[in-house]
């Protein structure tokens, strides 16, 4: 299946959101294929630690710093480096930080995807964008089966709202611009949105999230505190989303905008999803020791607006498969948590991860 990523070879890639958990595994994986990779994100990388240094991939790249709300920057960037692909992950990614900031995250997120467009729209050798967007774009309607891509937009927080309303934007572009069937006549450029969420992997030490919490505290003694133990989420391996993004735009390079053009979900091969509780056991036990506990027994009920995607459109279209399950998800995680707690070579270890990965999904799993 990933055997198609043999087309990056040599070619321009531009990551937005280089610096970030995904851009940074995005990153590596470019690299292991041959792309000549150009990243741009905000000066300082959003954690620290952070993979990205970590894994010392500045000095592999070309890295520019810069704010995806500066329009002219960001234009002089693709106008000089003219990348085949862009994928576009800068974003402020946090539900709870949209609260605190809802300007700023309607900004970046909305108004910097319209920047990277409009840019794309005047450079010529961009041939293709993804629009890295969340899961979270759909109005939630508490329905039982997966949501599919034309279902209707929504979104109550700001995150969730400045991500619709780039979707928005995104179409906007796709019907004013980038009609497919205008392509090869009045512009050159395919462009997708993908959708997924809840994802996981090492080298990740965002605020707020399940697994950085439980690896903190299995690394440090203490015991995880779970807030919400009955809490079910599609947690999906970084490498998960990441390949079918590489998929799709390696289709998307090799032309015919009418099959790849359009929005896209990827999701994890459990279905209905996996405890919040079930997590923190499966880490400790794979950790080899460890506690958790439930901080708020009142939080300890069912919750009922747990949103599921179908990816059925890419299993079918893209011959997508996801890989791992959670199990092996979590295999991976406490591997890279523990070789970071030794001091080893996160860098080599990245590229082992992304080689199993690659060999486990080849191989048909
Ligand atoms: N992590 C998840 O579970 C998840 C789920 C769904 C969607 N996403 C989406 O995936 C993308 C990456 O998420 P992540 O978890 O890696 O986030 P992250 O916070 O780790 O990284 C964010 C990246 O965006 C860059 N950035 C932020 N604001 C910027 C600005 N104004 N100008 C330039 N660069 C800026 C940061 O420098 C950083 O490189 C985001 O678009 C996010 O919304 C993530």
């Amino acid at each position: 299946m990933l055997e198609e990523l043999s087309s990056y070879k040599n070619k321009k890639v531009l990551i937005t959101g280089h610096t970030g958990f995904k851009g940074s595994w995005l990153t590596g994986w470019c690299l292991m294929l041959g792309a000549d990779v150009v990243g741009f994100s905000l000066p300082e990388p959003p954690t620290s630690p952070s993979n990205y240094e970590l894994c010392d991939l500045a000095s592999q790249i070309t890295d520019v710093q810069g704010d995806i709300n500066d329009f002219e920057s960001l234009n002089r960037l693709i106008q000089a480096e003219r990348p085949e692909i862009i994928f576009h992950m800068a974003a402020q990614p946090l539900v709870l930080t949209s609260f605190e900031n809802p300007r700023e995250t309607f900004g970046t997120n909305a108004q910097g995807t319209i920047n990277i467009l409009e840019a794309a729209r005047h450079c010529d050798a961009v041939k293709a964008v993804v629009c890295i967007t969340t899961d979270k774009v759909y109005e939630n309607k508490e329905w039982l089966y997966g949501y599919r891509e034309d279902d209707r937009l929504g979104g109550k927080d700001p995150y969730s709202a400045s991500k619709a309303m780039a979707e928005l934007a995104i179409s906007s572009y796709v019907q004013s611009f980038f009609r497919p069937e205008w392509h090869g006549d009045r512009h050159n450029v395919i462009v997708a949105s993908v959708r997924a969420g809840n994802v996981i992997g090492g080298g990740d030490f965002a605020d707020f999230r399940l697994v950085p919490d439980c690896m903190k505290a299995l690394i440090d003694n203490g015991p995880i505190v779970v807030r919400n133990p009955n809490y079910i989420r599609p947690w999906q391996h970084v490498l998960v989303p990441l390949g079918g993004y590489l998929l799709l735009g390696a289709k998307m390079l090799a032309g015919n905008p009418e099959q790849w053009s359009g929005a896209w979900n990827f999701g994890p091969p459990e279905m209905n999803g996996i405890s919040t509780s079930q997590i923190a056991e499966k880490l400790i036990e794979q950790w080899g020791s460890g506690e958790w506990i439930c901080e708020n027994p009142d939080a300890d009920k069912l919750e009922t607006s747990y949103l599921r995607l179908s990816w059925e459109k890419a299993a079918r279209k893209l011959d997508w498969r996801p890989g791992y399950d959670w199990e092996q998800t979590l295999a991976d995680i406490t591997e890279w948590y523990k070789a970071w707690n030794n001091d080893e070579d996160l860098g080599k270890l990245m590229q082992v991860q992304i080689q199993r990965y690659s060999d486990w999904v080849n191989a048909g799993n």
